[in-house]
């Protein structure tokens, strides 16, 4: 049976958009409540400047509090040595770095070029091969930049290359602001095929117009088997106006589900592990496969 993997970026890449302060023991139910879904990658926090995300500014106490699972990889995103260092110490398990393919949401993002950011990784995989920690890159903005507007694949490839040389296990592209549509998204694989990394790249697609069942859909007929998803389709990014939440983790499993496809993950427990957010986060959460999964239970009295 064909597998896919997901990695789940509710807890960070999710609720550091999130306006409501969520309470660290709160995060911390809902990183075991996913874990015990079955999802066994799971981004955990980020060890960034708590003045630029102040939502995840208790990243150690939530890293050193989940009650861990066996077989689950719990990571941090990590900007810099600083990052790397605290990270280390409250035991992630992998580390990610993060760029992006224009220059303009860079600085707005991390205040650094893309050399620069380059150049603030180095130490950051000198660290993590020391210490045997794997390291995941990120590049943001990788088909269009709210600032810039459309980006060439190749120079995403090329990015995604050599974040690959200098060390990452993979590398995760992202529709940021979720404008991305399927031609696009083959464009870009087919540039990263060119560049012999297919077989490393992962899928990031925020649902902010909708299309992001459907590039997911598109990126796995192009071979890509690890996408990145958040539970009740949490977030956004705070750097790029406008941008919606990740494509909900629901959504992604009932998608694979129907097409047969193994994720691992169990639906209806991913469904509430994020409801139990909503008291916190004063809104309703959960994509179109939540809602039609809710529908089916109370029709079905459970
Ligand atoms: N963790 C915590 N604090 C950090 C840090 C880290 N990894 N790296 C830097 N800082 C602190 C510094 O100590 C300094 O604090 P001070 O003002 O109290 O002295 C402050 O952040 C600025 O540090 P500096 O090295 O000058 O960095 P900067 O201003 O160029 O900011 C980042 C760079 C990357 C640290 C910052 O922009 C950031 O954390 N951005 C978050 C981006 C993000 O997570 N975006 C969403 C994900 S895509
Ligand atoms: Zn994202």
């Amino acid at each position: 049976m064909t597998e896919v993997t997901l990695v789940e970026v509710g807890p960070r890449d999710g609720l550091q958009n999130e306006k409501a302060p969520v309470p660290t023991g709160a995060k911390i139910r809902f990183i075991e409540a996913l874990a015990g879904a079955g999802i066994r990658r799971i981004e955990a926090t980020a060890f960034v400047s708590p003045k630029a995300i102040p939502q995840l500014a208790d990243s150690t106490a939530v890293l050193l509090g989940i009650a861990r699972k066996e077989g689950v990889t719990y990571s941090a995103l990590v900007p810099n040595e600083k990052g790397y260092d605290a990270a280390k110490v409250a035991g992630a398990d992998e580390v990610a770095v993060f760029t992006a393919a224009s220059e303009t949401f860079n600085q707005r993002n991390i205040h650094a070029s893309i050399e620069e950011s380059f150049a603030r990784f180095l130490p950051v995989f000198e660290r993590a091969r020391a210490d045997g920690v794997p390291v995941r890159g990120y590049v943001s903005t990788a088909i269009v930049c709210p600032y810039e507007g459309r980006v060439e694949p190749r120079i995403v490839a090329s990015l995604a290359r050599r974040l690959l040389d200098l060390g990452c296990r993979e590398v995760s592209l992202g529709d940021t602001i979720g404008k991305a549509v399927p031609p696009d998204v083959r464009r870009l694989l087919d540039a990263c095929r060119a560049e012999g990394i297919l077989d490393r790249v992962a899928g990031h697609f925020h649902d902010t117009w909708g299309f992001a069942v459907a590039n997911t859909l598109a990126a796995f007929e192009a071979g890509v088997r690890v996408f990145d998803a958040s539970a009740g389709g949490l977030g956004g990014c705070p750097f790029a106006p406008g941008a919606g939440g990740n494509v909900a983790t629901e959504d992604l499993v009932a998608l694979f589900d129907a097409l047969g496809i193994r994720t691992g993950i169990d639906l209806g427990a991913v469904v509430s592990a994020a409801s139990a957010m909503e008291t916190h986060l004063g809104r309703a959460v959960g994509g179109r496969a939540a809602q039609a999964y809710k529908a089916a239970c109370t029709r079905n009295g459970g």
